[in-house]
Formats: structure tokens, C-alpha cells, sequence
């Protein structure tokens, strides 16, 4: 078993990696004090694979546990879903002493995560992500939220977790699609922030794809690793932070433009980090090669570099809306050869351009 600590003074809490380890969520949540009620949230598919796994652990260690199922989608992921989160947690007689166990991908941690916060004030709340971008990126560093008809993530709050626990065994229930997007964002750490973990991918990369366990834990471990180190240093998102917006400020743009339904989130991050590696090419800030080794990388794990056809006044106000824009200039994560990142402020216009579009 790894253990990653996240250092956040009194809210620190570790992260607890392995494979075949959902058995251990008892004995590893009665020292943190969640061991009287328990609201497990979670939705029917990953209910189905991994509920019975995680009410008997925690049944074992003497907790009460009161199953909460949502639908299954980002579009549930809203106040209405929520409010009926709430009834369920007063029906059951959750008090400030229980807790709230998340088991599912990031919509179910997003979304239990922010009940939790919000519940009488807060209660202590445990993160199960269950698909790879939740273990490498959501259920880290306490963003929780709820989406709003207005747009994702409106509403919401920088909520810790008492625990992160990951089973990479859960991994191979996961559609291939929802794997290989979780691994664009596994990629964009290695381009933004390691190059020695850039290097591991594009040597494992057959042995990830064929989910070895070893590999995979590695690979889980390492995002956390450096997901913790950034959360550690900007909790709040005040600078540092938006450096693991590497690749999602044009994908996002796309994201909208292309539909939420046509084009998984990590699909849209592997054509962002496509064209900020093309830009930081042009820039001279890496050269033509590091940007065709990123690409490269992105194939190989199945993911799509061919920029979709998408007319650029839209895109520009695709990219003007994001919320990342500042009176009308973009922060841009651009890389620096493989394994840095540097901010080049540019407008929308003048991203576009760069990337030859
Ligand atoms: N809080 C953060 O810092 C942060 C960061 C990135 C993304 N997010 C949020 O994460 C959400 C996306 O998360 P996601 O990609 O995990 O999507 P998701 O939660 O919708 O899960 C994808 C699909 O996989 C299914 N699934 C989950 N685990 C499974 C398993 N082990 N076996 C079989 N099926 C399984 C789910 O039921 C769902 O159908 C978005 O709402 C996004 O805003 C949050």
C-alpha cells in the first residue's frame, strides 16, 4: 500500500493507494472518527460493482451505513439532485458526528463532497474515486460542486476529505473510454510538471493499457504525488494551482462548442494539450520533436490529436467565456520542453493564431 500525505496544516489527510484494498475502509476510517453513522453515496453502476464491498468493511468496523444512490451523469450533477441528497441525509438521522463516504467517479465525489461541506456546517467526508480521473485528479485537493443551468461547477466549495482511498483494482470495470480520457489527464502532468514521469508513461505504456498493477499504482501514485505538492503550495486556486488547467483552457472551448455528450472531458484535454504544445512550439518554448512526443503519447493511449472542425468566432467566445479570462486575456499554461510549464498571457485571438487555427 502507498501512502501520499497531503499537508494542508489541520486539514491534511493521506491518500492511501493499492490495489484490492476497499476491504481495509473500515479499519482505516475508525481512527479518523467515522465510525458511527455513515451516508455512503454512490450511483447504481458503481453500486452495483463495488457497494457490497464497502457497506461490509464498514459495517465490520461498527459503522451504521445508510445507502444513497443518484442517477448516473454530469447532468444530474445539480441542486436538485443535491436537495434530494439532503433529504435522504435528514431522513436518516445523520448528526454532526457521522460522515459521508463518496464511492464513484468525480460526479459522485463532486457532489457528495459538497453535501458534506455544506451538511450542518460540514462533516467529515471520505473520497472512493472509481475512475482513473478521479484518482488522479478530482478526489485530490477538495474542489466539491454542483453544476448550475448557467455553467459547470458554479456552485461550490474548497472542502477537504478526512481520507482518499484508492482500489486501482476498480479500474477494470471502467469503460475503456472513461479510462483513456482519465489518461489525458495523467499525460498533462507528465508535459506540465515531471519529465521523468513523461518518460515512465512512454516507456509503461503497453504494460498501463493492459492494466497492470503495478503500473497502474505507480502511475496513480505519482499524479497524486504531484497533484499534492501544487494543492499544497495553492490551496485555494489563487496562482499555482491553474497549472493543472495545462491542455483544458482550448479543450474546453471545444468541449462546449463540440457538445458535452459528443466529446468526454479528457478527450477535449488530449486536443487542449495537442494545440498548447503546438503554441509552446511556435513560442519556441519546446521544440517541434517535444511536441510530436506529446501527441505521440496521446495515441498511444488511444486518444484522438485531430483538432474537430469548429468555427473560430465561436471558438474565441468559447474561450473568452471561460472563466479563467481576465478582461479579455488568458493566463495560458504553455509547456516548457517537456515536464515544465510557464503562463504566457495572450488573448483569445492571438491563441488561435498561434496554434494555426
Ligand atoms: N473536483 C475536482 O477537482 C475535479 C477535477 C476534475 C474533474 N472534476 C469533475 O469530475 C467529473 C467527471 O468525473 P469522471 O470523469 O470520473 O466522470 P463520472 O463520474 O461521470 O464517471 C464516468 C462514468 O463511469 C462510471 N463509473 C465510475 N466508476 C466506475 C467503475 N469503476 N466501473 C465502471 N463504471 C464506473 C460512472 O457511473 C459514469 O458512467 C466532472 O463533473 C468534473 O467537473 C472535478
Amino acid at each position: 500500500m502507498s501512502i501520499v500525505s497531503v499537508n494542508l496544516l489541520e486539514n491534511s489527510y493521506d491518500i492511501h493507494i493499492s490495489s484490492g484494498n476497499l476491504p481495509r475502509l473500515g479499519e482505516l476510517c475508525s481512527p479518523l472518527g467515522c465510525s458511527s453513522r455513515v451516508a455512503l453515496i454512490t450511483n447504481p453502476i458503481v453500486n452495483g460493482y463495488y457497494g457490497d464491498a464497502v457497506r461490509t468493511s464498514l459495517q465490520q468496523a461498527g459503522c451504521h451505513v445508510t445507502t444513497i444512490e443518484i442517477p448516473d451523469g454530469e447532468e444530474h450533477k445539480n441542486l436538485s439532485t443535491l436537495s434530494m441528497v439532503y433529504d435522504q441525509l435528514i431522513e436518516a438521522g445523520l448528526d454532526r458526528k457521522s460522515s459521508i463516504v463518496a464511492l464513484g467517479g468525480g460526479v459522485v465525489g463532486d457532489l457528495a463532497g459538497f453535501a458534506a461541506a455544506t451538511y450542518l456546517r460540514g462533516i467529515p467526508f471520505v473520497q472512493i474515486p472509481t475512475t482513473l480521473l478521479a484518482q488522479v485528479d478530482s478526489s485530490v485537493g477538495g474542489k466539491t460542486a454542483v453544476d448550475h443551468p448557467r455553467g459547470k461547477n458554479l456552485i461550490g466549495a474548497f472542502y477537504q476529505p478526512k481520507l482518499v482511498l484508492i482500489d486501482a483494482e476498480t479500474l477494470t470495470t471502467l469503460p475503456l473510454r472513461e479510462f483513456r480520457a482519465g489518461m489525458a489527464e495523467v499525460i498533462k502532468y507528465g508535459v506540465a510538471l515531471d519529465p521523468v514521469f513523461f518518460e515512465y508513461l512512454e516507456a509503461n505504456a503497453e504494460r498501463i493499457v493492459a492494466m497492470d498493477r503495478e503500473c497502474l499504482t505507480t502511475v496513480i501514485r505519482r499524479c497524486c504525488e504531484l497533484k499534492a505538492q501544487v494543492v499544497e503550495l495553492d490551496e485555494k486556486e489563487a496562482g499555482l494551482r491553474a497549472v493543472l488547467n495545462y491542455g483544458h483552457t482550448l479543450g474546453h472551448a471545444f468541449e462546449t462548442l463540440c457538445g458535452y455528450r459528443e466529446m468526454v472531458h479528457g478527450e477535449a484535454v488530449a486536443i487542449g494539450m495537442t494545440l498548447a504544445s503546438r503554441i509552446s512550439a511556435t513560442l519556441e518554448l519546446c521544440s517541434r520533436q517535444d511536441a510530436e512526443r506529446i501527441e505521440a503519447l496521446l495515441h498511444r493511449f488511444g486518444l484522438s490529436t485531430t483538432i474537430p472542425d469548429a468555427d473560430r468566432q465561436q471558438l474565441i467566445h468559447a474561450i473568452a467565456t471561460d472563466k479563467k479570462s481576465r478582461g479579455g486575456t488568458i493566463n495560458f499554461i504553455a509547456n516548457q520542453g517537456i515536464g515544465h510549464f510557464t503562463v504566457i498571457p495572450r488573448t483569445p485571438d492571438e491563441l488561435l493564431t498561434l496554434c494555426g487555427l
